[in-house]
């Protein structure tokens, strides 16, 4: 099924210069973009994103450090495009992260793992909704008659 999936490049991802390449492995994937910003985020935005968090340990610094400089908010589409994403990002802990994934080729902590991606199609709907209230673009991409599967 045709999914979309809210992606953070997060601030570390900015300041190491990667933003090319990350979203270069999405478009290599296949993945359509249909959102794409950089984004200075507010505390608000960032405790609102990070809700379901707010009682764990890390949950202070993590917004400290989501708001500390820009990040890229990008929405891709695809077929499974949340599955897919996440298995692209890998696991949270970079020690667990496999190699091939974004995190265990490109992060070593677990505070500064690059990289958010929506986990289900709730959280998905909800996080596009709260870092693109603006809407996504829908345009035909030429590619897609013969990437994606009929009706796919
Ligand atoms: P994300 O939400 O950022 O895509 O990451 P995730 O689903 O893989 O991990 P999640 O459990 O949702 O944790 C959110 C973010 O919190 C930070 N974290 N720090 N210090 C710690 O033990 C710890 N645990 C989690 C990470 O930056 C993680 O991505
Ligand atoms: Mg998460």
């Amino acid at each position: 099924m045709t999914e979309r999936s809210l992606v953070l490049i997060k601030p570390d991802g900015v300041q190491r210069l990667l933003v090319g390449r990350v979203i270069a492995r999405f478009e290599d994937r296949g993945l359509k973009l249909v959102g794409l910003k950089l984004v200075r985020v507010t505390r608000e935005l960032a405790e609102e994103h990070y809700a379901v968090h707010r009682e764990r340990s890390f949950f202070a610094g993590l917004v400290a450090f989501i708001t500390s400089s820009p990040l890229v908010a990008l929405a891709v589409e695809g077929p499974d495009a949340i599955a897919v994403v996440r298995s692209m990002v890998g696991a949270t802990r970079p020690s667990e992260s496999a190699p091939g994934t974004i995190r265990g080729d490109l992060a070593l902590e677990v505070a500064q793992n690059l990289i958010h991606a929506s986990d289900g199609p709730e959280t998905a709907a909800a996080e596009l909704a709260l870092w693109f209230p603006e809407g996504l673009l829908a345009y035909p991409r030429e590619v897609d008659r013969w990437v994606l599967a009929p009706g796919g």
